[in-house]
């Protein structure tokens, strides 16, 4: 029984670190977890990609529900990320174009993370800057 509670914590423990973690492995080296706007202007030259801060807003802004259900709009938007890590393109992008030019599109990491990788990473794009917006 101990050990079964003991596995049961840890796993719900990874569950919830697991974005997180996937993150920082596959997207970090790119996109930087939180930088404000005028640091962004000041270190445009050395950044590879957008920040996660300033993607996770900006698929908020531009992903318009009708009904503004929310939990609607978190499940198409984490729909969005988990097919974007595998199929970026500039037909898809929602980056501003100023950024696609300056960064380029992003290559695909297909065959790099698992179903429950893409998943995972995707949930934590979107409730990790959950009233946290990009200025
Ligand atoms: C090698 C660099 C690199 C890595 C690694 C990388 N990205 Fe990106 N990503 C970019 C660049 C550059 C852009 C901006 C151009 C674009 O939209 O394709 C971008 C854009 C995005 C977008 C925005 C799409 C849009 O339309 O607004 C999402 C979402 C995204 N990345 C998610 C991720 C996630 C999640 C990971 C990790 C699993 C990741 N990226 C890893 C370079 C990277």
């Amino acid at each position: 029984m101990r050990i079964i509670g003991m596995l049961l914590a840890s796993g719900i423990m990874t569950w919830g670190a697991e974005g997180y973690g996937v993150y920082q492995k596959h997207c970090a080296s790119c996109h930087v977890e939180m930088m404000e706007k005028t640091e962004v202007i000041k270190h445009l030259h050395t950044l590879k990609a957008p920040p996660m801060v300033e993607v996770s807003n900006r698929l908020k802004e531009n992903v318009i529900i009708s009904d503004e259900d929310n939990d609607v709009k978190r499940r198409v938007i984490i729909a969005f990320i988990k097919d974007y890590v595998e199929n970026p393109s500039v037909q898809y992008s929602m980056c501003h174009p100023m950024a696609i030019e300056k960064f380029g599109i992003m290559p695909s990491l297909k065959g790099k993370l698992s179903e429950k990788e893409r998943q995972a990473v995707a949930e934590w794009v979107y409730d990790r800057y959950e009233g946290t917006p990009f200025r």
